[in-house]
């Protein structure tokens, strides 16, 4: 089957590239001349473990190519996916639709075929009825009568972990409204059917929904546990050991109960708000969701301050240099947006702390986003003459630090560990003055 993907970031760009691999035809699309260059040439735009040998072996077979000319690149296409953008609209926290408004009447206006067009972006309940009306009002429906559908397929994949994702999903969530959209979307994910992958068939507003309450229910968790950790820190308790102790529980789960600086990222800062304005649209509101979004706002700055505590207090620690270890949300990514760093790096500026970092993918999208810090080459280079160390993203180069080398490179040993990545015990052992998250 010929897929055409607008939209080719994160997202598109994976998905793309996994149908081809499935066997599909496939034409990623973007708007963005340099992008499409640069996969031309072979060059991923994105950091994805993994990603630049599936679509290099993918182009090799003629199966995955890229264009920014939307009527060519669907052409022929089955299944049409709209995978751009849902920022936050500035001001208010309502998702963004201008992009997939825009993809909708370009398609609607170039479509030669019948054709499934299905919004893989998250988008909030009834965007799919508003794309259908789009399609339906344009020329393609109304002078040549193609026949039309609209699908909700929201993506649950994870950056840094995509392709396995993509590939062996926990489910599939497929919202159609006729006959014609579930068959065309069950040709699409043969391969998964045949892996049993679990598909989940809804109305198309299910299924916009299901993306937002998962990610809800996902931020839900990981704030529950980071004030958790706060009361241990309190109380003298350790999170880990709270979090193991409630995981084996199976009505709760042992997966995302990590406490750490507070959730960041292209999705869950952008996705609960948004979850926000449709309950408020609709005036049912979703309380739990509004505390967590407000209590992992006040933690991004609160870990800022946490530093500047070690640093000996905000007199004290003005004129200082931290280390700042890990840039990006989380690690095996290069994903900047809403990374609790921005804010961390942003609350010791205020303070009158410089900050020295490195983080081994994250540099060229962070410097724009954080200018007063400066980039090193390596981690050491950033721990060189620091006051004090901070981590904030776990990238397993940070798990093994040479520890005398840092000792001796750092003016002071005081290390903020703010992924728990070490054990208290072994870094007091070794000379450092150590604090952690939710352990004492
Ligand atoms: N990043 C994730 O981990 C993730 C996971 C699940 C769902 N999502 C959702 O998927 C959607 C895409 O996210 P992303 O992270 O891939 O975004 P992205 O910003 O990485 O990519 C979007 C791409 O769309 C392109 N684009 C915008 N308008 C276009 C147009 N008119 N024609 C062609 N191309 C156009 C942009 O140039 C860009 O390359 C969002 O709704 C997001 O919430 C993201």
């Amino acid at each position: 089957m010929k897929i055409a993907m607008v939209g080719s970031g994160y997202v598109g760009l994976v998905s793309g590239a996994c149908f081809a691999d499935f066997g599909h035809d496939v034409v990623c699309i973007d708007k963005d001349q340099s992008k499409i260059d640069r996969l031309h040439e072979g060059v991923m735009p994105i950091y994805e473990p993994g990603l630049d040998a599936l679509v290099t072996s993918n182009v090799k077979t003629g199966r995955l190519s890229f264009t920014t000319d939307l009527a060519e690149g669907i052409e022929g296409a089955r299944a049409i996916f709209i995978a751009v953008g849902t920022p936050s609209r500035r001001g208010d926290g309502h998702a963004d639709l201008s992009y997939v408004r825009a993809v909708a009447h370009e398609v609607g206006e170039s479509l030669s075929n019948d054709a499934v067009v299905v919004t893989k972006s998250t988008v909030p309940v009834g965007t799919g009825d508003e794309v259908e009306r789009i399609l339906r009002e344009s020329r393609a429906f109304r002078e040549k009568g193609h026949r039309i559908s609209v699908v909700s397929n929201p993506e649950f994949l994870r950056e840094g972990a995509a392709i396995g994702d993509f590939k062996r999903p926990d489910r599939i969530v497929i919202g159609a409204e006729d006959d014609f959209g579930r068959e065309v979307m069950r040709e699409v994910y043969r391969p998964l059917f045949l892996n049993e992958s679990p598909i989940l068939f809804t109305s198309r507003r299910s299924s916009e929904l299901i993306k937002y309450a998962a990610n809800a229910f996902l931020a839900t968790k990981i704030t529950f546990m980071n004030e958790m950790a706060d009361l241990c820190e309190k109380v003298g308790g350790n999170v880990q050991d709270v979090a193991r102790g409630i995981g084996l529980d199976g009505r709760i789960g042992g997966k995302f109960l990590h406490a750490g600086p507070g959730y960041g990222g292209s999705c869950f800062p952008k996705d609960t708000l948004a979850l926000l304005k449709t309950a408020e649209d609709y005036e049912s509101p979703v309380r739990i969701v509004e505390a967590v979004v407000k209590v992992n706002d006040l933690r991004k700055r609160a870990m800022g301050r946490k530093v500047i505590e070690a640093l000996g207090g905000s007199e004290a620690a003005r004129g200082k240099r931290v280390a700042m270890l890990g840039l990006t949300f989380k690690p095996n990514t290069d994903d900047m947006r809403d990374s609790p760093a921005i804010a961390i790096a942003q609350t010791l500026a205020d303070a009158g702390v410089t900050t020295a970092a490195y983080d081994p993918e994250g540099m060229e999208q962070a410097r724009p986003l954080m200018p007063e810090v400066v980039m090193a080459t390596d981690p050491y280079a950033a721990i060189e003459g620091a006051d004090a160390i901070v981590i904030v993203t776990e990238w397993d180069a940070f798990r093994a630090l040479d520890l005398d080398r840092v000792k001796a490179l750092a003016k002071a040993p005081v290390l903020v560990d703010l992924r728990n990545i070490y054990k208290p015990e072994t870094l007091r052992a070794a000379g450092f003055v150590y604090s952690s998250i939710g352990r004492t």
